[in-house]
């Protein structure tokens, strides 16, 4: 079975095909980032505009490189939400406009879902049930997955997801866009102990919600703090307590006044400790679900899975707990078509199609049931 994966939710623009849902036989990824990294972020308006002009390019690079016409293709899968509204409407009247034409089956995915299917590219024979964290810019998501399309969303983020996190400390730092890997890099020469950053729970038992607010506005008090000391170039780095008792004494200035320079010697330092604190967070959460559901397997996705740190420390936890863990290869992490397209397999295998009505859904959470099933005569029920 041949799918054509398309997937515009945010700043790449992607298309490919995968065969059966396992071989991937292109895995065509334009990629925006270069364009809103000047704006240290994506900018929804530019995104929609760029994904107009290279949508039909990206589908028949995929195409070509497949090495096959739409007429063999058996069928399409779009991601329709979560995502930037515009963006994602791009994506899905292109596949509406293929799947009319062809006559072919199309369906709706979640991006989120996608995320998730992506370990099935690297892992097919992966087993449920099992835990899903899926940690990207915008989603913070702990997903009991008890079968094909069936979640029960344990714990999200309140706040601010954790790679949105990443951009924005890295944003702060004037490292670059976009944060999760340029800190994950500084983070290898640093020692993650070297300033306590605080970790957030929410204190009812109950809950396995994460919360990232607070270590951002922790990193952005410490660094301020560090700098009103502005101490000569290659000296000691405080440590927060140090750095607190001789704030106190002397008059802050605002922060847009100060520059980095002082910092070149300690960002190593901070990357390794905002890491730690934010890795630490999910992993906690992580294991209590675990737990809670007796679960034998994890697994990770989105584009914050691919954190070195995170990988590493939840190898370990899991390891001695006797849990699997797996996660996709890197690039399959991030952004792609690959993920929508085996997801789309197996939805249409199963006989689950979306029609022409379907719409984009910017907030679409997991399990919500906009997708309609198709009976054996190929009514909508
Ligand atoms: O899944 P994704 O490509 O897009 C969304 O659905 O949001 O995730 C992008 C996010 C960005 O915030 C990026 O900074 C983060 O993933 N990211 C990382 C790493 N690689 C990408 N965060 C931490 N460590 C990484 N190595
Ligand atoms: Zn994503």
């Amino acid at each position: 079975m041949l799918i054509l994966g398309i997937e515009t939710s945010c700043d790449e623009t992607a298309a490919s095909v995968v065969e059966d849902g396992k071989k991937i036989l292109s895995n065509v990824i334009a990629s925006q980032v270069a364009i809103h990294r000047k704006f240290w972020g994506v900018v929804p308006e530019i995104a929609s505009r760029k994904h107009l002009e290279l949508i039909n390019p990206a589908i028949s690079e995929a195409l070509t490189e497949a090495k096959i016409g739409f007429s063999r293709l058996d069928g399409i899968a779009v991601t329709y939400g979560p995502g930037l509204v515009g963006a994602l409407l791009v994506g899905l009247s292109t596949a509406k406009a293929i799947a009319y034409s062809n006559n072919l089956p199309f369906v709706g995915i979640n991006h989120l879902e996608g995320h998730i299917y992506a370990n099935y590219l690297e892992h097919p024979s992966l087993k449920f049930p099992f835990l899903a964290l899926i940690v990207s810019g915008g989603h913070s998501d702990l997903v009991y997955v008890k079968g094909h399309g069936v979640y029960e969303v344990m714990g999200r983020t309140r706040d601010d997801a954790p790679g949105e996190a990443f951009d924005k400390i890295a944003k702060f730092l004037k490292l670059g866009y976009p944060g999760g890997p340029i800190i994950d890099e500084l983070a290898k020469k640093g020692n993650p102990k070297a300033i306590p950053f605080p970790r957030s729970y929410f204190k009812t038992k109950e809950t396995l919600d994460f919360s990232f607010s607070g270590i951002k506005t922790a990193v952005v008090n410490y660094v301020t703090k560090y700098k009103v000391q502005s101490p000569p170039r290659g000296s000691r780095v405080p440590s927060g307590r140090e750095a607190k008792s001789k704030v106190k004494s002397q008059k802050s200035k605002p922060l847009s006044t100060y520059q980095l320079v002082n910092l070149s010697t300690d960002v190593h330092n901070i990357a390794a400790s905002f890491q730690e604190a934010v890795v630490d967070m999910l992993i906690k959460n992580t294991l209590r679900a675990a737990r809670i559901k007796g679960i034998e397997r994890i697994v990770l996705a989105g584009g914050v899975a691919s954190n070195s740190r995170l990988r590493e420390k939840l190898r370990a936890e899991t390891k001695a707990r006797g849990i699997r863990l797996y996660y996709p290869r890197e690039e399959l992490c991030t952004d792609n078509a690959v993920m929508i397209a085996c997801c789309g397999y197996y939805k249409l295998k199963e006989g689950i199609e979306s029609d022409l009505s379907l719409n984009a859904v910017a907030n679409l959470s997991l399990g919500s049931p906009t997708q309609r099933v198709s009976d054996p005569e190929g009514k909508m029920v």
